[in-house]
């Protein structure tokens, strides 16, 4: 094998968590369409190459109308179990093995499908995932940041007797003129029973967006965080106290948040000290899974064997595993390195 088919090997097989997907993101077009006759929905489209045909964003806001449509398929806990097996199934084949998994209820309880539908089917398929593939997975549920605040707070109070099932919570929508402080009294709620916090911020919103996030919300990982890069002094505290970004290199290629991946912040993010990752945030939509947002930033980055090692260890050490299953999962990513690139 020639030295690039070992790296491109090593990035395929090496050990790995997702910490950034919206499990309604995993939605592909084949099962949106049987979803949609099911269920006796019209869509717009009668294909899947149609469907992807569709998927060409200008902005955060033209992916969210569009990723809200798919979501309205989604109507039986069946359906969202069939989603989230679908999206374990996908993911253990590019060798992830834990994710942290993000749902929208407010998506569906506006449109009359209950919480406990939505939460039982997808945490059925976290059940298996785990007895099939000995794959784990956590829930965090966001709050849509461009709907007011009390009905993020009814389904905060809906989460509350679901603290052993749901990890954490976290913001998503529509990130423009909706900053975190709108949901200060939300998270610092969800703190209190316990919730993991964590919310997008500076994807498309200012890095006064991700300051606010880590400051008023208190929250303990970032998603997205790449518009910090435009505040040195920012991106460097974050560096200090080692926080992780949960980056999505593909993501932000279709929704214009960069305009080429040669360009993509990450080597700078990491030596200021913050801990990236590399995730895929609605792989149906953007044209990849987990390993396909690790080719293409490679592609373009010409990324080192130790680069990727620091990725895949991070992706562990961002993730809300257990320490014990943390250190075994970094001893095993270190044993795949040492044998693929130091052993002769
Ligand atoms: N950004 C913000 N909100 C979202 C996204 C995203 O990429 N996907 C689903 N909700
Ligand atoms: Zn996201």
């Amino acid at each position: 094998m020639t030295e690039p088919d070992i790296l491109i090997n090593f990035i395929k097989n090496v050990p790995k968590t997702e910490l950034h997907i919206h499990i309604e993101g995993a939605l592909e077009p084949e099962l949106m369409l049987k979803l949609a006759s099911k269920n006796n929905l019209k869509l717009k489209y009668a294909s899947p190459e149609e469907i992807r045909k569709a998927y060409r964003f200008k902005n955060l806001q033209s992916f969210l109308d569009i990723y809200y449509q798919g979501t309205r398929t989604l109507i039986t806990e069946e359906d969202f179990y069939t989603l989230t097996l679908n999206y374990i199934q996908r993911a253990v084949r590019d060798n992830v093995i834990h994710a942290e998994i993000f749902f929208d209820p407010q998506a569906h309880i506006s449109r009359g499908v209950k919480f406990d539908t939505v939460l039982n089917g997808i945490y059925e398929a976290l059940r298996d995932g785990r007895n099939i593939f000995g794959f784990s997975g956590e829930l965090i549920m966001c709050f849509l940041r461009d709907q007011p605040e009390d009905e993020a707070m009814r389904v905060l109070d809906m989460a509350i007797s679901y603290t052993d099932t749901i990890k954490g919570v976290g913001l998503d929508s529509a990130e423009r003129n909706n900053p975190p402080s709108k949901f200060s009294r939300v998270f610092e709620k969800a703190r209190e029973h316990g919730f993991l916090t964590v919310a997008h911020a500076g994807e498309e919103g200012p890095p006064e967006y991700v300051k606010e996030a880590v400051e008023l919300l208190k929250i303990i990982r970032i998603d997205h965080g790449i518009r910090a890069v435009e505040n040195e002094k920012l991106l460097q505290s974050l560096g200090r106290i080692k926080i992780p970004f949960t980056l999505c290199p593909l993501s932000n290629l279709k929704l214009n948040v960069v305009r080429d991946l040669r360009d993509y912040p990450i080597r700078k993010i990491m030596s200021a000290g913050v801990l990236a990752t590399v995730n895929s945030d609605d792989p149906a939509y953007f044209g990849g899974y987990v390993n396909e947002n690790f080719l293409a930033l490679h592609g373009a980055l010409n990324l080192t064997p130790a680069e990727i090692l620091t990725l895949a260890k991070n992706s562990v050490l961002a993730s809300f595993m257990d320490a014990e299953r943390m250190s075994m999962w970094i001893e095993k990513i270190e044993d795949i390195y040492r044998h693929t690139f130091l052993s002769s």
